[in-house]
């Protein structure tokens, strides 16, 4: 045995006995997971996917699923996910996706709920297996604690409406709230300018009166079936709305989302091995790897109640859609996406600097723009130009780092993307 493979299977002995590696944080950031695009995952799969996202200090994944009269599969994969996360000390929780569950479900939610509250794996909040939703508001936690008696539950649902969160939370039992209002918008799926506020938030703070609020953090918005067809206007927000995280500093984050292609925020790898639920056509070739680079240090910044996120090494993190949004796409049955006027035609960059530094950026036929950019993490943005996208880093007169990037930005389309490339050097 190597000697760096003695060192590893000793750490993974002691992390195993006494749990300090790796263990859930008393500030957790989760990442919402949808289950329903995984059913050929092995384990193997699963604990890939765990690595990515322990690499930048996530805590555990929400699974997002339906019941097994909807996805056959969804048994098997929670079981999968729950033995993969036991073996590196991940956690999970189960979140009811109740575009597919009812509040006649009782039975089935509890069962679920009841097979994992004790599992090694189990997420935990306050003492308490913790379980959410996606809608759902007027489900009966109620019942579900009585029937598993002593076994503690934390109940974080998404809740629709801050303003009933008082009434509802006796009623229906739940323990503290999540919000699905990750971009800006005035309720439900209205597109509105951005960028993202915290008014929402704050209704969500109020209502719940120092209960705990599950605040959801989501890089971007852009989806385009025929069932859902429309942007929201998040540009700048894979660094903003950390920012305001760390100033509200809620006692529990859920990213949204880890692998969502359909809505196209997710911020894994590509996953070879998922089904397609038709988002092949804007998320393949449209790497949002970068991103995790950016959350990264925001998420060790929030565990620690810092104002700002510490980095250690250099980098650039960049994200711009493939055509301008005024573009006729000229063979595309669904339309513009709604929100598409909203849109600015720019290239976003955002620096992750030891020290200060120049950055210039260069795009397509626009003229060079080089701007001073300050030590941390900062956000810029330049005119997006058609054709070849170049960044280049300087300091003390001397280039850093930067290239060119993989992805040209095109004049014409055939078909809609509003989805963003993103690309790091
Ligand atoms: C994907 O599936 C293949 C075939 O089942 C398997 O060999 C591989 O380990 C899986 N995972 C990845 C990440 O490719
Ligand atoms: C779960 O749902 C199935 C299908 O609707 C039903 O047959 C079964 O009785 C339910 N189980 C429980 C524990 O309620
Ligand atoms: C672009 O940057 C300017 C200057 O910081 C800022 O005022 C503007 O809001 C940014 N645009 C977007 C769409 O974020």
């Amino acid at each position: 045995m190597r000697l760096a493979g003695l060192l590893a299977t000793v750490s993974v002995i002691l992390s195993n006995t006494l749990g300090f590696v790796a263990a859930q944080g008393s500030k957790p950031v989760f990442a919402h997971f949808m289950v329903g695009i995984v059913e050929k995952f092995t384990v193997q799969d699963w604990l890939n996917e765990i690595q990515q996202a322990q690499a930048i200090g996530i805590d555990g994944f929400a699974l997002n699923c339906a019941p097994p009269w909807v996805d056959s599969y969804t048994p098997k994969q929670l079981d999968n996910a729950y033995t993969a996360a036991q073996q590196l000390n991940f956690k999970m929780f189960i979140s009811f996706d109740f575009a597919y569950w009812s509040n006649g479900d009782t039975g089935n939610i509890t069962s679920f709920v009841g097979k994992y509250a004790a599992h090694p794996a189990q997420a935990k909040f306050n003492g308490g297996a913790l379980v959410s939703t996606f809608v759902g508001d007027s489900f009966n936690w109620n019942a579900v604690k009585s029937a598993l008696g002593s076994q503690k539950l934390t109940v974080i649902p998404n809740m629709q409406d801050p303003a009933s969160l008082g009434s509802v939370s006796t009623q229906f039992g739940i323990d503290g709230a999540f919000s699905w209002y990750a971009w800006p918008t005035d309720g439900g799926n209205s597109v509105i300018e951005g960028p993202m506020t915290t008014v929402w938030d704050q209704r969500y703070i109020q209502g719940l009166g120092g209960r705990p609020y599950m605040a959801p953090v989501s890089p971007w918005f852009s989806t385009h079936f025929n069932t859902k067809n429309w942007v929201f206007i998040c540009e700048e927000q894979p660094v903003r709305r950390w920012q305001q995280i760390l100033d509200m500093k809620p006692a529990l984050v859920e990213i949204i989302t880890w692998n969502d292609f359909g809505e196209s925020h997710y911020i894994s790898g590509s996953e070879p091995n998922h089904s397609d639920d038709g988002s092949s056509q804007w998320a393949n070739g449209f790497p949002h790897d970068g991103w995790r680079d950016i959350y990264r240090p925001y998420i060790a910044a929030y565990k620690a109640g810092a104002s700002s996120p510490t980095v250690n090494t250099d980098e650039i993190v960049y994200w711009y859609r493939p055509t301008p949004h005024a573009a006729r796409c000229s063979n595309d049955p669904l339309g513009i996406p709604r929100g598409a006027e909203l849109m600015d035609d720019l290239v976003f960059v955002s620096t992750l600097l030891t020290q200060p530094a120049q950055l210039t950026v260069t795009s397509g036929n626009v003229a060079p723009v080089t701007v001073n950019a300050d030590a941390g993490v900062h956000v810029f943005n330049f005119t997006m130009g058609i054709g070849k996208q170049s960044f280049s880093v300087s300091r003390g007169g001397r280039q850093i780092l930067g290239g060119q990037s993989a992805k040209d930005t095109v004049s014409s389309c055939q078909t809609y993307n509003f989805n963003a490339y993103v690309g790091k050097f």
